[in-house]
């Protein structure tokens, strides 16, 4: 057992309260984020005058070479520690001597913590939108290629009217922009340094807190002591994002499930990105959508979890702040694998355009544009409703489509029908006459995806 604290302490820490305390087993994530804080803290100690320059040299060399070691594997990080300041300060006296116990000067755990879980964090929120940025392209790949691919567009499920592939994607587009949007505002807010902030209330050390900010790319130290300590808000924020980004994604799933399903035959999954059964020889399932979709509860999950630990801590740091990192990773992790194989599921899943457009035939999806004609011909929209509405019982009835009817068969219903209702509800009408802006018609769709094109262009990546 290896502990910073053993001065106060006359007995031996019990081995059940030295495993259930430890956080080594988890924190080790941000290894490379703990040297990285702490070559910032000592360059700046030295650069005050608070410990030599052969000093900070020799604390560099010594957590270069720590770091050195790690990565290649020759020295293990192993529960022996209490967590990951612990290895990483144990280590280095171990190497250099007298020079590393000054390392941790005018520095306590807590705002050392502080610091690793941002500076993680902070990196993780960048991934989390490249991978976005990477998924976007790729929808919008898919709208290039769809403006004429005809489906029908649902509400409740039931069919409703017309869209076409490349519009229902471009819905998707705008989601996913937005939580870009939203990480992009997590980086802004939480892109302060809490080092320097000491246990809580600073130190009577003369640290420059703005030099070891610039240091280490934040805009600025954090303005209140007490606040830098136990401030999690930005990894709420962040699990908050990471939520959403779950809940777009499991909608996603569950639209792909369907038009997956034997019923629909909208879409086949790649087989590179579908799974079969042991028994039933037939079958190729959609797992990865169906993970996707089970896997937004535990995101969830992560953010009830901190929300609730966070809401009972009094001032400044407490223990408890420890459970911000198991679920928080764990749930980064699965963002980030979920974005990346969602990705690649629909760049390479087949759409069956001619199901699709059939479908679209199927359930009167033009019944709307019926009545539209008729009120193009005088006929008040509530009239036309309740015509359009008798024609569609009769058509159940004989089971056929509006436009299976013959002129005679619908004057019956209402004498102001010409022979260019058939035009007026063709599939291809009904699509390229919703022109509004973001709507499916063809020259609302390319502007749509102009603007799409222009977004993925001049949006600026966090950090850049
Ligand atoms: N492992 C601790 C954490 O994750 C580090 C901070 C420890 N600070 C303390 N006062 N015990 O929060």
């Amino acid at each position: 057992m290896a502990q910073l604290w053993g001065g106060r302490f006359t007995k031996e820490t019990d081995k059940l309260v030295y495993a259930f305390n430890a956080s080594i087993g988890f924190d080790q994530k941000f290894f490379h984020e703990d040297v990285t804080g702490s070559r910032a803290h000592v360059k700046m100690l030295s650069k005050q005058g608070i410990l030599t320059e052969e000093e900070r040299d020799a604390i560099l060399k010594g957590l270069d070479s720590i770091e050195k070691d790690v990565d290649e594997g020759k020295l293990e990080i192993t529960d022996e520690y209490e967590d990951i300041h612990s290895f990483v300060e144990a280590n280095l006296i171990d190497r250099i001597g007298a020079a590393g116990k000054k390392l941790h000067t005018g520095r306590s755990r807590n705002d050392q913590v502080a610091l690793d879980m941002r500076l993680y964090t902070r990196a993780q929120v960048q991934e989390v939108d490249a991978l976005l940025k990477h998924f976007l392209e790729t929808i919008l790949k898919v709208m290039e290629e769809n403006k004429d691919t005809y489906m029908p567009g649902f509400t409740h499920l039931q069919k409703a009217q017309p869209i076409t592939l490349a519009h229902h994607f471009g819905a998707y587009f705008e989601m996913f922009k937005r939580d870009r949007l939203r990480l992009n505002d997590i980086h802004e807010r939480m892109n302060y340094c809490p080092l320097g902030s000491g246990a809580l209330a600073g130190t009577t050390y003369p640290l420059d807190r703005e030099y070891v900010a610039e240091e280490l790319d934040f805009y600025g130290p954090t303005a209140n002591s007490m606040d830098g300590v136990s401030d999690r808000d930005y990894l709420i924020e962040f699990l908050s994002a990471l939520s959403i980004i779950m809940m777009h994604l499991s909608r996603f799933s569950e639209e792909v499930i369907i038009w997956n399903s034997n019923e629909y035959g909208f879409v086949e999954i790649d087989d590179a990105y579908s799974t079969g059964s042991s028994i039933m020889p037939q079958k190729k399932n959609p797992d990865i959508a169906e993970l996707v979709r089970g896997k937004t509860g535990r995101v969830y999950g992560a953010l009830t979890s901190l929300l609730t630990t966070m809401k009972g801590i009094p001032l400044a740091y407490n223990k408890d702040m420890q459970e911000d990192k198991e679920l928080s990773f764990d749930a980064i992790d699965t963002v980030k694998g979920c974005i990346a194989l969602f990705d690649g599921m629909i760049a390479t899943m087949k759409f069956n355009k001619k199901v699709m457009a059939e479908s679209a035939m199927k359930g009167f999806t033009n019944a709307t544009d019926a009545a539209d004609y008729l009120v193009n011909k005088g006929v008040p929209f509530r009239d036309a409703h309740g015509i359009i509405g008798r024609i569609v019982v009769s058509c159940i009835e004989k089971g056929i489509s509006i436009d299976e009817m013959s002129l005679s068969e619908l004057k019956e219903f209402a004498p102001e029908f010409e022979n260019d209702i058939y035009e007026a509800i063709s599939l291809e009408t009904c699509v390229n006459k919703r022109l509004t802006t973001g709507a499916p018609g063809l020259e609302a769709i390319e502007e749509e995806i102009e603007a799409c094109k222009e977004y993925l262009i001049t949006y600026k990546e966090i950090g850049l």
